[in-house]
């Protein structure tokens, strides 16, 4: 296998294995009645899955997406994984679907790794090992309804570094004329409809060389996501990002803080409006992808606004943060908040 980590992008590429699981069940007066079957390895990435299948008619379907980083010290250590199963568990509740338990989840991101050891990249390429955990529904339906048959897929795939070169910044553009997500709706899930919904908005950005800001689609004021990652921004000493019904809970966010208030900064989870943003002396997006997307500028058509921080170039607070957590993922820095597993690889 002669992969070029270096000049990876993060594109899918075929491994040898993914993982899958099935669940089987009934509804028994508004509850799901069934069991998991055991999680095993095929080469086969199709499934054979009927035409009238929930996840293909109604959008019944929840994924996840989570790394596993080759260390320093020569270890594989797959990150946070527990916070991707408990979230997915939560979009299946929000999705009327079969929650994946932990230990499930766990015991099949381990099998889908150790099937895959050649895929895992070595230490000092910026490679990763992604897992794109996916929970579909499987019952031919042609009544609306959730169904009652999911299966459980892991699908890995090497990924490259986010940043080739330099760590970044990059220009957003806010949308007030595409919605990702409702208030009350699914924006806390992590469910393929919420993505579908985004492109227009997504697209359009890219278009013009930038990335997309999200805000509440019942004001229009505040700040919700930055495309598919969480926004955050520092002011005076404190690390302020959006509180709202409709953003995904981000793993990488909630890492952050507790970083952030390691390094002494006081953490602010509110209603963040687009214009408190001209007080902040840094702000970024955050993800699993990229850790940290640090942000130039905020471009307001509709306002003819732009809102820029620093000087074009990441801010400290931002390196810092960057930098301190991937040492953690790469095992270059005490793991105090036990984030890691590391696997054995016999
Ligand atoms: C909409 C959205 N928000 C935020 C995030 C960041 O979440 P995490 O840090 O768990 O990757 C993601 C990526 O998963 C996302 O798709």
């Amino acid at each position: 296998m002669d992969i070029d980590w270096k000049t990876l992008g993060f594109q899918y590429m075929d491994t040898d294995y993914i993982v899958r699981c099935a669940f089987h069940g009934k509804w028994q007066n508004g509850e799901l009645v069934g069991e998991w079957g055991e999680p095993y390895a095929t080469k086969d990435k199709y499934l054979h899955l009927h035409v009238s299948a929930t996840c293909l008619q109604y959008g019944q379907e929840a994924f996840e997406g989570l790394k596993a980083f080759r260390g320093v010290d020569g270890k594989i250590r797959i990150f946070r994984w527990q916070e991707n199963a408990k979230r997915m568990q939560q979009s299946a509740i929000g999705l009327k679907m079969a929650p994946v338990p932990t230990e499930l989840f766990g015991s099949a991101i381990r099998l889908a790794l150790k099937k895959n050891l050649q895929f895992m990249p070595p230490y000092g390429t910026g490679a990763t090992l992604y897992f794109r955990p996916l929970l579909i529904g499987t019952t031919p339906r042609l009544g609306v309804g959730p169904g009652a048959d999911f299966e459980f897929i892991v699908i890995p795939s090497p990924v490259g570094p986010y940043y080739r070169g330099k760590f970044h910044c990059t220009t957003f553009i806010v949308n007030r004329h595409i919605d990702r997500a409702a208030q009350y709706g699914t924006g806390a899930f992590k469910v393929g409809g919420n993505y579908a919904a985004s492109f227009r908005a997504t697209e359009a950005a890219h278009l013009q060389g930038m990335d997309c800001i999200f805000l509440d689609s019942k004001s229009h004021t505040f700040i919700d996501e930055c495309s598919a990652a969480n926004f955050i921004g520092i002011r005076n000493g404190e690390y302020w990002t959006p509180k709202s019904l409709a953003i995904l809970p981000s793993i990488t966010n909630n890492s952050l803080m507790v970083l952030a208030k390691e390094m002494g900064l006081k953490i602010v989870r509110r209603h963040i409006r687009l214009r408190d943003v001209q007080d902040m002396t840094e702000a970024a997006a955050c993800g699993t992808a990229c850790v940290i997307s640090p942000i130039d500028k905020i471009i307001d058509p509709d306002k003819g606004t732009t809102y820029t921080f620093g000087d074009g170039t990441p801010g400290p607070i931002m390196t810092r943060l960057y930098q301190r957590l991937q040492d953690i993922q790469y095992g270059r820095a005490e793991d105090k908040y036990n984030w890691c597993e590391v696997v054995e690889e016999k």
